[in-house]
C-alpha cells in the first residue's frame, strides 16, 4: 500500500486521516467526562428528577453567566458518548441520565466517580506521556517510577492526598463489586469459614462479606499506610503487613485487582505465599481481568475487549503490571505449584478465578 503512488483511493486516504485524528482526540472523551463530574452535571439532573432544559441546567451550574453558552457543546459530546440522552421538547432541548451517568452521581452507593477522579488525576496521567522513554531506558521499574521517582505504592505511602484518593477509588470499585457478588452468591458462602482479603485496601469488600456472613472470620491484609488505625468488628480484623512476607492461614485467600499490579516473577512469589496460607485445605479466589475470556454480555464484547487493552497499558504505566490471558495466568498458577483452576467470566470486565493446590 503506497499513498504517494496513487495506489490508495482518495476515500481510503481521507478515511485514514479521520482514523488518526479520531484516536489523537479520543482523550477528549475522558476530559469531557471529568469536566461533567467536577461540575456535578449528573447530580444536578438527578436532583431535578425529570429531564432538565439547557437553561435550567446552566442556571444550576457553578459557572459565570458569560460561559453558559459552552454547556450545550459539552452536553453534545456527552450525549454522543452515551452519558446523557437528549429529550427534545418543541421549544428547548432537555437532558436526561443514562445507566452510565447514574454511576457518576457523587454520593450514590455505587458511584464510580472516585475511580474517575483518581484515573484522571494529573499524577496518574503523567506516566502515559513517558512510556516510550521508559521503554528505551534500562533503568526505572515503571513509567510511574520514571516520572515520580518512586514506585506507585511507595509514592502513595508518602503522599497522604494521593493515598486518600486511591483508597476512595478502590473502595468505590469494591462497593459495586460486592453489590454484584453478594447478589450472585445469594447467601451461599462456599463453606468458607475464614477469609483474608489480600491487598484489600480499607476493607470495603471484606466488610461487606463479613456483614453478609457473620459466622465467617474475615481479615484484610494491606500496607500500614492503608490499614493503620482502622478498627475491625466482631468478625473483621485488619492486618498491617506485606503479602510478599506472610499471608495468614485461612480457608480462602481473596485477591481482587492485585495480580495485574505485578510482573510474573512477583505474582509467582505472592501465589506461593497463598499456597502456604491454604495448606490446611482451601482455595484462592482471584478477581481480575482475563484478556480474551468469553464475555457473558455479548452486547458489550467490543467495549470489554477494548477496556482490557486500555487497562493492560494502564497497569504497565503504573507498575509494569499486566492484564493476562488464560494461558499466561495458567503458567503463573503452575509455576506457583497449583494444580487446578476454574475461570468464570462473572463480573463484566473481570472474571472470577478459583485456584486449588
Ligand atoms: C489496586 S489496589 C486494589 C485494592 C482492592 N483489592 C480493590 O480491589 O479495591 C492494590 C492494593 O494492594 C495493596 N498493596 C500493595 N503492595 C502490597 C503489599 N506488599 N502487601 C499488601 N498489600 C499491598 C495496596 O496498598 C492497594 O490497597
Amino acid at each position: 500500500m503506497a499513498f504517494e503512488n496513487g495506489e490508495v483511493s482518495t476515500e481510503q486516504l481521507l478515511h485514514a486521516q479521520a482514523h488518526v485524528w479520531n484516536h489523537l482526540f479520543s482523550f477528549i472523551n475522558s476530559m469531557s467526562l471529568k469536566c461533567a463530574i467536577e461540575l456535578g452535571i449528573p447530580d444536578i439532573i438527578h436532583n431535578h428528577a425529570k429531564p432538565i432544559s439547557l437553561s435550567q441546567l446552566v442556571h444550576a451550574l457553578p459557572i459565570p453567566k458569560g460561559k453558559s453558552h459552552f454547556i450545550y457543546r459539552l452536553m453534545r459530546i456527552l450525549i454522543h458518548s452515551e452519558f446523557f440522552v437528549s429529550v427534545s421538547d418543541d421549544e428547548e432541548e432537555h437532558y436526561w441520565l443514562t445507566p452510565a451517568s447514574l454511576l457518576l452521581l457523587r454520593n450514590a452507593p455505587l458511584s464510580v466517580a472516585p475511580f474517575a477522579q483518581l484515573m484522571l488525576d494529573p499524577v496518574m496521567m503523567k506516566p502515559f506521556y513517558h512510556i516510550s522513554e521508559w521503554l528505551a531506558s534500562e533503568e526505572h521499574s515503571s513509567p510511574f517510577e520514571l516520572v515520580h521517582g518512586r514506585a506507585l505504592f511507595e509514592h502513595v505511602g508518602q503522599e497522604p492526598g494521593l493515598n486518600k484518593l486511591l483508597n476512595e477509588a478502590t473502595s468505590s470499585d469494591s462497593r459495586l463489586f460486592t453489590h454484584v457478588l453478594l447478589r450472585e452468591l445469594q447467601n451461599k458462602c462456599w463453606g468458607i469459614k475464614s477469609l483474608v482479603d489480600v491487598g484489600g485496601g480499607t476493607g470495603t469488600t471484606a466488610k461487606a462479606i463479613a456483614e453478609a456472613f457473620p459466622d465467617m472470620k474475615c481479615s484484610v491484609l494491606d500496607l500500614p499506610h492503608v490499614v493503620g488505625g482502622l478498627e475491625g468488628t466482631n468478625n473483621l480484623t485488619y492486618i498491617a503487613g506485606d503479602m510478599f512476607e506472610a499471608i495468614p492461614s485461612v480457608d480462602a485467600v481473596l485477591f481482587k485487582w492485585i495480580l495485574h499490579d505485578w510482573d510474573d516473577e512477583e505474582c509467582v512469589k505472592i501465589l506461593k505465599k497463598c499456597k502456604e496460607a491454604i495448606s490446611g485445605g482451601g482455595k484462592v479466589i482471584i478477581i481480575d481481568m482475563v484478556v480474551d475470556a468469553d464475555g457473558t454480555d455479548i452486547n458489550n464484547e467490543v467495549i470489554i475487549r477494548e477496556t482490557h487493552l486500555f487497562l493492560d497499558i494502564t497497569v504497565l504505566a503504573y507498575y509494569n503490571g499486566k492484564e493476562r490471558t488464560e494461558k499466561e495466568l495458567a503458567k503463573l498458577f503452575v509455576d506457583a505449584g497449583f494444580t487446578t483452576y476454574k475461570i468464570t467470566p462473572a463480573f463484566g470486565l473481570r472474571s472470577l478465578i478459583e485456584l486449588y493446590p
